[in-house]
């Protein structure tokens, strides 16, 4: 993918995310020196904040080798099997997805990350035996958008786990300007904190933006994006001030106008914007609540106060409590 070259390939390059950095450089540091594979590490949060690029850290700081496969894509144990038995002492194996893994697979998992060992069979019916294999040690890097939807099996073979946060826009800013040196734009502080402010706290959403105002700038006006410029190119890519895009808005203008702001179950929000529930629970919503503009409540999704002033909608009457 294009995205490569604006990874971070060591921690000391990694922006953002302080304390998950502080942890794995001494973790990382520790195995090293003992010479062991990294105990396992799930990394989990929202999708964007660069749970692809900390497991690749890993695998480079740890100075070992790196592969790559998701939950959905290891549909029979032999799959991850082959995978497994391919490893070389101490390398990374990545698992994207981890919570879409079928309970078959996840079985021939755990002898895995607890004793370096599987078992598998051979042959069929009468025929059939079990044979185990010692596996080199190796790290797993399990990553999810939900860690909730982890077995509790699995979740407790994990000795690392790091949760991601939406980045800061000091953060995010700092990051813009690193993508702009690799990609030769020319920005200046006050562009780059445009797209910072728009980037909905998501470092992918920060580069795909910087590369579409670089398109605008190079076209509409003299390849630098200054803070006008930045502007002027996020306007026309209808991301609002809040760094809102068209789904964000549709979503909430659907909670207040057609749900009166709610409680209202997720299935129905769904329904009333044409979208997957598990796109509004894993990329939409997380963080239009963590910035206040919608809560999750047992008894549904609700607007607040800061989403009708987005809008520039009078607030509804405080609501009777709840009896
Ligand atoms: N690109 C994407 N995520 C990054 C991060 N956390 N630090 C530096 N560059 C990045």
């Amino acid at each position: 993918r294009f995205d490569r070259a604006l990874r971070p390939r060591g921690l000391a390059e990694y922006i953002g995310q302080a304390s998950v950095r502080e942890q794995m450089e001494i973790f990382v540091s520790a195995a090293r020196a003992r010479g062991e594979a990294l105990d396992h590490v799930l990394i989990f949060g929202p999708p964007g904040l660069g749970k692809t690029t900390l497991a690749h850290v890993i695998a480079n700081e740890m100075q070992v080798g790196f592969r790559q496969t998701s939950g959905p894509v290891l549909e029979r144990p032999g799959d991850l099997a082959a995978l497994l038995t391919n490893l070389e002492p101490n390398d990374v194996l990545f698992i994207d997805e981890i919570h879409r893994l079928s309970p078959v697979v996840e079985e021939v998992l755990y002898p895995a990350l607890e004793d370096y060992q599987i078992d598998i069979v051979i042959g069929e019916g009468p025929a059939a035996r079990s044979i185990k294999l010692d596996l080199p040690p190796f790290t797993l890097v399990g990553a999810t958008t939900r860690a909730g939807a982890l077995t509790s099996p699995l979740r407790d073979r994990f000795g690392i786990a790091q949760r991601l946060e939406f980045y800061s826009h000091t953060d995010l800013a700092s990051i813009v300007e690193r993508s702009a040196a690799i990609l030769e734009v020319s920005i200046d502080d006050s562009g780059a904190a445009e797209i910072a402010r728009r980037a909905r706290g998501t470092p992918r959403v920060a580069n795909r933006l910087l590369r579409r105002v670089r398109d605008y700038a190079e076209v509409r006006a003299d390849g630098r994006i200054s803070h006008a410029v930045a502007r002027q190119a996020m306007d026309m890519l209808k991301v609002d001030d809040n760094g809102f895009d068209i789904m964000d808005r549709k979503l909430l203008g659907a909670l207040i106008e057609k749900f009166d702001g709610g409680p209202v179950g997720v299935e129905s929000l769904a329904a009333a914007i044409g979208e997957a529930r598990e796109t509004i629970e894993d990329v939409i919503e997380p963080y239009l609540i963590q910035q206040g503009f919608m809560m999750r409540t047992p008894r549904g999704r609700l607007a607040t106060q800061a989403s009708y002033r987005h809008f520039g909608l009078p607030q509804p009457a405080p609501r009777a409590p709840a009896a």
